[in-house]
């Protein structure tokens, strides 16, 4: 997350270590960093080869992966900057630009700029200007930086439950809803969602995640207890997979999207699954 003295991100200093936990760092260049497959990746905003090297010997670790980039090659190419998505703007916190939403976009998932999070974000928007459709309570799952769930909140959404595993993603989507005003609607679950769901009894489910987990989730009955599903974070090819996975009764598809070979489905509740 960005911390003073810095207002924006240049330079991504990345260390991958072989160690078991995620170590305390207080030190004013820290982005931040989760542990992936438990071992602790760590970005900075400067070089920090020093302070690794002693994370490795206070924790009998070492360096399994290092590498520096610019922030646009981390963000897959693209510049982040201020963008649009139907009458919604929304804008990095470095831009001085009036925007409805300002993001702390990070290193994590979710900066707006990936089509999946824009279909999400074109679909949440739609679904929540239909006046027939109940939207007082929204669940989303791997919620990023949190960007759909402040969208949610800021179109009438009164209680969102904003879930990811990674431990930065939660703490930014608690700091973007602030900064936005929203962070009384919105409680952040850290949860692993291989390892079990949070309460699914809601109006609107959200769920841009990858292929397995999602057909995993679609073979739990408990995933399917919401009311309108917003679907996405499979290619074209997968569609078939998933499709299967789907329970026999009990939902119908209202839309089913495709941009750049992404897809999105949004679905509805006809009666039990
Ligand atoms: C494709 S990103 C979507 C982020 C945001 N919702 C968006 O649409 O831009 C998927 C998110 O799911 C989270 N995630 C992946 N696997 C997960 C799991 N097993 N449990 C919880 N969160 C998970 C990731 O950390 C990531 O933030």
């Amino acid at each position: 997350m960005l911390r003073p003295p810095h207002q924006r991100y240049h330079r991504l200093y990345v260390y991958h270590l072989e160690m078991d936990i995620l170590p305390e760092i207080n030190d004013p260049d820290l982005i931040g960093g989760w542990l992936e497959d438990g071992k602790p990746i760590l970005f900075f905003h400067h070089d920090k080869q020093q302070l690794v090297d002693r994370l490795c010997q206070e924790h009998n670790g070492t360096v399994f992966y290092q590498a520096d980039l610019d922030y646009k090659d981390w963000e897959a190419g693209h510049e982040i900057t201020a963008f649009g998505v139907d009458d919604l703007t929304v804008a990095p916190v470095w831009e001085d630009t009036p925007a409805d939403i300002r993001l702390d976009p990070s290193v994590i998932f979710g900066s707006g700029f990936h089509p999946t999070t824009r279909m999400c974000l074109a679909m949440l928007l739609k679904y929540l200007s239909a006046p027939e459709l109940p939207h007082r309570t929204m669940l989303e799952l791997g919620c990023g930086t949190g960007l759909l769930a402040i969208a949610a909140a800021m179109r009438g959404v009164e209680k969102i439950t904003a879930v990811d595993y990674n431990s930065l993603a939660c703490d930014l989507v608690a700091s973007n809803a602030k900064i936005n005003g929203v962070n009384n609607k919105i409680v952040v679950e850290q949860r692993d969602l291989l390892k079990g769901l949070p309460n699914t009894k809601v109006d609107l489910v959200v769920a841009n995640l990858y292929r397995d987990l999602l057909r995993q989730l679609f073979q739990n009955k408990e995933f399917w207890q919401g009311n309108l599903y917003i679907i996405s974070g499979f290619i074209s090819g997968m569609e078939e997979e998933l499709l299967a996975a789907l329970p026999e009764k009990g939902f119908r598809f209202l839309e089913r999207l495709r941009t750049d070979n992404w897809c999105l489905w949004v679905l509805i509740r006809t009666g039990q699954c």
